[in-house]
Order: C-alpha cells, then structure tokens, then sequence
C-alpha cells in the first residue's frame, strides 16, 4: 500500500480537536483534516474502525493513512455540515433518530467517543445526511490515546453508551432506543460474515496474528450483540405472556 506523503501540503487551517491536527489542501487543492495520533497504531486502529463502519454501511468520512513527518496520521476529506449538537438543537429534524440506526455499529466498535463530548464528532450535512468522522476512541484506543483494559468479546457498549451514568453524551441520543429501534440496529452487524470483516482487517493490519485476533474479536462481539437483543425480545416476550395470564 503506498501512502500518500502529506509534508507538501498547503497548511490552511488550525487543530480544530484534542488530537495534534490541521487542515491541509492537497496538491489537488482539496482540503482535508489531517490528525497525527500518538502513534502507528493509534492512526491504523482508526483508519481500521472506518472501514469497518463502511463495510456495516455506516456513513463515515472519507479518510486516508497519509505519511506526515515520518510518521502515519488520518485525512479526513473535509464535509460541509453543522454539528451534531448544532443540529440537535432543532429536535423535530428527526437527526437523533438518523444517529441511533447506526447504534449498534458504534457498540461493536467500541466506539465510546462517537458522538464527541461536544457533539462535534457527528457531522449533518445540508442534505440531512448523517455522517461520523472520528473514529479515533473506536476499537483498542480511547479517545484520549490510552489503550483500553476492556475491549472484549463482550459489548458493554450496548448498555454504557445508553447509560447516562456511564457515559452521559451518548445517552442523551442513545438512552431513550426502543427494543424494536436496537434490534434493528443489531441487524446492520448481524449480517457481516466472517470473511468480509477479515478481508477489512488484513486490508489495513495486513496478514499478522493481530489481524487474526481482532477478526476473532470482532465475530465474538458480533454474536454478542446478537444474543443481547435475542435475549431482550425473549424477556419482553415473557413479561407479554405474564401480562396476559394477569387479565
Ligand atoms: N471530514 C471532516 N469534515 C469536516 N470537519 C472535520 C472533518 N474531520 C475533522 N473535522 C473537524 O475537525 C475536528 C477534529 O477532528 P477529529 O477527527 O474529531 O479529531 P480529534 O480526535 O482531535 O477530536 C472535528 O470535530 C471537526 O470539527
Ligand atoms: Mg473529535
């Protein structure tokens, strides 16, 4: 894969996140956002977690490994759009809802900084169009760089993103999901198979060991976020069935 060596490019902005970034105009002229991550990893962890996004059909950002002073950082093709918490602030535009369909995607990838604690990590563009572009606390890193101690077959996500104790951002527009609304969340990552989601993995980690963990991971969390809603449409079915010997 040879990346494209972003040193040359037109410095036409500032950092504008908590990442070390700019914008840049490429020799094209066309502008991106570029962060520098702490690390390698840190930068492929998060060019990873957007294709699998993409690969769930999840609207993300266009966005590159580049090379910038020796080492990899993340273009992010700019978007015109108001923010997630622009937009939330007209709450009959039905943007809240838009966000939610892709929930479940959010939970597999661990994604704890989806939303961004100022709404700004969720792009609207003109067209209504809902759009996530940092991906940078998905998968094995949290937002902030450190490596998370709990990324595991299980999908805690499903229940902190919700959780307004846990993480009281997300929950403001994850909190209020119906049983039906989760469900057919979890459908998006119940149909990726096996072989489409290794195909990612190597694509960005290459063949190693670690693409081959992280596929399994990532199946396990899959299966998991199946047996979650399985498990809650069981229990609502029980309470539905108790309701009804009660009359
Ligand atoms: N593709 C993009 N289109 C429009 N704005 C962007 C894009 N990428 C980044 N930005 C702007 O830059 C900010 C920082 O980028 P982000 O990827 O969130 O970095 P950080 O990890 O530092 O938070 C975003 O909140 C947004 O305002
Ligand atoms: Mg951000």
């Amino acid at each position: 894969m040879s990346l494209r060596d972003a040193n040359r490019w037109t410095a036409i902005g500032g950092q504008a996140g908590s990442n070390a970034g700019g914008l840049y105009a490429d020799d094209h002229g066309r502008a991106w956002y570029v962060k520098t991550p702490p690390s390698d990893d840190h930068a492929r962890n998060e060019v990873l977690a957007n294709r699998l996004y993409r690969l769930a059909g999840t609207s993300v950002a266009e966005v590159e490994l580049v090379r910038r002073g020796g080492v990899l950082a993340v273009a992010s093709a700019m978007l015109r759009g108001a923010s997630l918490g622009e937009a939330l602030a007209f709450p009959d535009n039905g943007v809240a809802a838009d966000v939610c369909r892709d929930f479940a995607v959010d939970a597999w990838l661990a994604n704890r900084d989806v939303l961004g604690t100022d709404l700004d990590n969720v792009l609207v563009t003109r067209d209504g169009g809902v759009v996530r572009i940092d991906q940078g606390g998905a998968l094995a890193y949290r937002a902030r760089g450190a490596r998370k101690t709990d990324f595991g077959p299980e999908v805690i996500e499903f229940d902190t993103l919700r959780d307004a104790r846990a993480n009281a951002v997300a929950a403001c527009v994850f909190g209020a999901m119906s049983r039906p609304a989760l469900a057919a969340s979890v459908a998006k990552v119940a149909r990726l198979t096996e072989p489409a989601i290794g195909a990612v993995v190597r694509e960005v980690l290459g063949d190693t060991g670690e693409a081959r963990a992280l596929t399994a991971l990532l199946l396990a969390r899959r299966d998991d976020l199946i047996r979650r809603v399985a498990a809650g449409s069981a229990a609502a079915t029980r309470v539905r069935a108790f309701d009804t010997m009660e009359e």
